[in-house]
């Protein structure tokens, strides 16, 4: 089984849908460590009740941001890492981590892909802009921000009387819902990258 490790800033609720997902035999992954840049976050937490090793490479502790990067590829080294998941990760990856897991990792990010790329507060700019349909989409992590090959979406409806709260737990519950499945479906080997697009293998 492919070896998953999992990048974390926060509160974790896509890490534990991975969790949930390995717990009911549904990843066909093994997820072998956390990796966090903030410590004393609730992900953290998961990690620990779920039986996850877990490594805290803080800003903090480096002398700089290549440093903790380089510490956290090192983390994903030690811990035989197969495949990467950005879930809820809140810095831009230092390419070098990036090429070396490059067709192998993954984000997930609260809009439909090219909209709303780039921001933390994705759903609420899709909010304010006025649309009618938002989302969250799982992609490949490649140098560019948000920018890499889409492999799954999912779309939700945006009612007139949505805040920036109702609206990110609807696309939330679909980002639980799309993480593992890509997850799965990488791990099984049936993504095909082919320019921009994700051929899913039968
Ligand atoms: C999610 O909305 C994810 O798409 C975005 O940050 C949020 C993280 O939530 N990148 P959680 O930490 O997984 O609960």
């Amino acid at each position: 089984m492919s070896r998953v490790g999992v990048l974390v800033s926060g509160r974790g609720s896509n890490l534990q849908a991975l969790i949930d997902a390995r717990d009911r035999d549904e990843l066909g992954a093994t997820l072998v460590v956390v990796v966090a840049n903030h410590a004393e976050i609730p992900a953290l937490d998961r990690a620990r009740a779920a039986g996850i090793p877990s490594v805290v490479c803080e800003r903090d502790a480096f002398p700089s941001r290549t440093a903790q990067h380089q510490a956290i590829g090192a983390a994903l080294d030690a811990h035989g890492v197969e495949i990467v998941v950005l879930a809820g990760f809140d810095r831009i990856l230092h390419p070098e981590v990036v090429r070396r897991y490059q067709g192998r990792i993954l984000n997930v990010h609260p809009s439909l892909l090219p909209a709303f790329a780039g921001g933390l507060q994705a759903q609420a700019d899709a909010l304010d802009y006025g649309v009618k349909i938002a989302g969250c989409s799982v992609h490949f992590v490649t140098d560019e921000v948000d920018a890499g090959p889409i492999v799954l979406q999912a779309a939700v409806p945006v009612t007139d009387d949505d805040t920036v709260e109702t609206l990110s737990a609807r696309i939330l519950a679909e980002e639980h819902r799309l993480l593992p499945e890509a997850v799965r479906l990488l791990a099984a080997g049936r993504l095909t990258v082919s320019g921009r697009r994700v051929r899913i293998d039968p």
